[in-house]
Parts: structure tokens; sequence; C-alpha cells
């Protein structure tokens, strides 16, 4: 795979309403094999059960088993700061983390006292809305124009709230995941065409950001894909924008959690050689089509 080279350093948030649906997953092992692929990648994790800084950590102790590793300042306390450039953490060579913990389960609060609460309807709506829409993306703007990254992956967790509009206010591209076998179809297609959710942030708060592809994961081990599902998918978004490749159940994913991300055994390069060579392919060539829009 060559290269491509990025006119700017693309943020992109993997995306579904629904719990459990492999957004970090996803958006952990694309990040990884864009960084294997010479791809200078910084992971976001604006999720308070802070699974991938986790695993990413697992992966850097994996990595460099003679050095004693502390995080000492997470996400929560970045963002009080108003700067979370302090908060990188290299993985990988090419992997960079900004950890969370726990205590950004604190965000909704801190984003209300700083920028007040307000409902459809009321005058200051429009106002408060789009301060917290938009406060991610300007905290990641010096990391931006630091020139180093190709791209910056935020994970969330699950349900509409500041942390998901903050992802997306934040975000060049969003790739939405769905399971082939559960209702999280209904999440993802809620994402998209809920006037409440994505047109509310593109059309009336000017979010310059637009749907990557849509991306099928089966996550059972029983069964195969369910082709009803599937069907409903390519009618609700179009085929074209549908990705093509689908992450197959593999249970080496579950385990990243506990052996962090690697490429060294075979199960490892099963994962690459089954989908995920072929996913980062795919990724970068709609990555590259929709650049050459803009
Ligand atoms: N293709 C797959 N094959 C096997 N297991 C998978 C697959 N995708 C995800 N999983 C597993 O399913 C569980 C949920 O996945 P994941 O944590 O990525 O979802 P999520 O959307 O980030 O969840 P949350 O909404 O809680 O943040 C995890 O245990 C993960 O290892
Ligand atoms: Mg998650």
């Amino acid at each position: 795979m060559t290269k491509i080279n990025l006119k700017r350093p693309l943020t992109i948030t993997v995306a579904n309403q629904k719990g459990g649906a492999g957004k970090s997953t996803i958006t952990r092992y694309l990040a990884y094999s864009l960084s294997l692929h010479g791809y200078h990648v910084l992971v976001v994790d604006e999720d308070p059960q802070s699974n991938t800084t986790k695993s990413f950590v697992v992966t850097k102790e994996h990595n460099e088993p003679d050095s004693v590793f502390v995080l000492d300042k997470t996400m929560m306390a970045g963002i009080r700061d108003h700067d979370l450039t302090n908060l990188v953490v290299n993985i990988l060579p090419n992997l960079d983390l900004i950890p969370a913990h726990y205590d950004l389960k604190n965000l909704t609060n801190y984003l209300s006292k700083q920028y007040g609460v307000a409902e459809e309807g009321d005058a200051n709506y429009h106002e408060v809305k789009s301060k917290k829409l938009f406060f991610l993306r300007k905290l990641l703007e010096p990391l931006k124009s630091r020139g180093t990254y190709d791209f910056i992956f935020i994970d969330t967790p699950p349900t509409s709230s500041d942390y998901t509009d903050s992802a997306v206010g934040a975000s060049d591209y969003v790739l939405v995941a769905f399971q082939t076998q559960s209702d999280s179809l209904d999440g993802a297609h809620n994402f998209i065409f809920n006037p409440d959710e994505l047109p509310e942030k593109v059309n009336e708060f000017g979010v310059p950001t637009d749907v990557l592809g849509i991306l099928p994961n089966q996550m059972q081990r029983s069964g195969s894909i369910d082709e009803t599902v599937m069907q409903d998918a390519v009618n609700f978004f179009g085929k074209e924008n549908m990705f093509q490749t689908i992450v197959p159940y593999k249970r080496r994913l579950q385990s990243a959690p506990r052996n962090g991300l690697r490429n060294d055994s075979y199960w490892d390069k099963d994962i690459f050689t089954s989908f995920l060579d072929d996913l980062t392919n795919e990724f970068i060539e709609r990555v590259n089509l929709m650049e050459s829009d803009k």
C-alpha cells in the first residue's frame, strides 16, 4: 500500500448510538493499522469507560517491558486546563494517545457550568449548543497545527450526549459502524437521518463533517451475516455508501484489553489478512476520494 499525502490532518469518529457496536474495536485497530503503514495517528479517548486507554497502555507495556509507565494526566484535566497538548502519550512508533479516566464522567456537568444549559426553543439554545459542540474541535487545533498527525481518531461512549456531539463537532468524517446481527442498525440510521442528530449539526450548526461510509461488523460467532439486516442497510444508505469490507467475527479482537495490539503471532496476523488490510486500504481510498472534492 502506498502512503498518500493528505492536504490536511483529518479527524475521524467511529459512531453509533447503540452500545457495543464495535466503535472502540474499529477505532483501535484502524488507528494501529494506519500507524503500521506509516501514517501518524493520534487516538483521543473521549469515553469515561477508558477501554481504549487500557488496551493502549497494555500495548505500550508489552513493547517497552523495562519501563515503568504511569498515566499522570488524562482527558478531564486537559479539558479543565483548556489544553490537551501535554496529555499526549506515545504508544508505538507513529501512534499516540490522549488517555481518558473514569473522571471524564464529569464532562457534561463541566460543560454546563462553563457554557450553561439550554433546551431547544430557549433563546440561547443555539449559542449554548454551539459552544458545547465545538469545544473539542477548538482544543484539537494546536495538535493539528503541529503538522505531525495525518489522522486523529476520537473514541466515544454510546448514546447521544455531549461526548458524541463534541466528537462529531470536531470530526471531518464520521465512520458509522453497525452490527450485522443486532438492532444497532437502528442506531446507525438514527445517527444519520434523525433531524436532531447529524442533520442538525451539519445544517444548523455548520459542522463541516461528512459520512465516510457505513461499516458492517459481524460480531457474533454463531450464524452467518444477517442478509436482511445487510439489505436494509443497503436500502437505507445506498450501496456506494457502504464499505465493501465487512469486519468478520474474530475472537482475537476481544483480547486487545488483555494482550494489547500486536502483529507478532499467528492470530494477530490473521486479523490483518482476514480484514484489517482490506479495511485500511478501503478507508484510505474513501478518504482520498472524498478529499479530492475539497
Ligand atoms: N468483529 C468482532 N468479532 C468479535 N468480537 C468483537 C467484534 N467487534 C467487537 N467485538 C467485541 O464486542 C464487544 C463490544 O465492542 P466494542 O467495545 O468495540 O464496542 P463499542 O461500540 O465501543 O462499545 P461501547 O458502546 O460500550 O463503547 C467487545 O468485547 C469487543 O471485543
Ligand atoms: Mg467503546
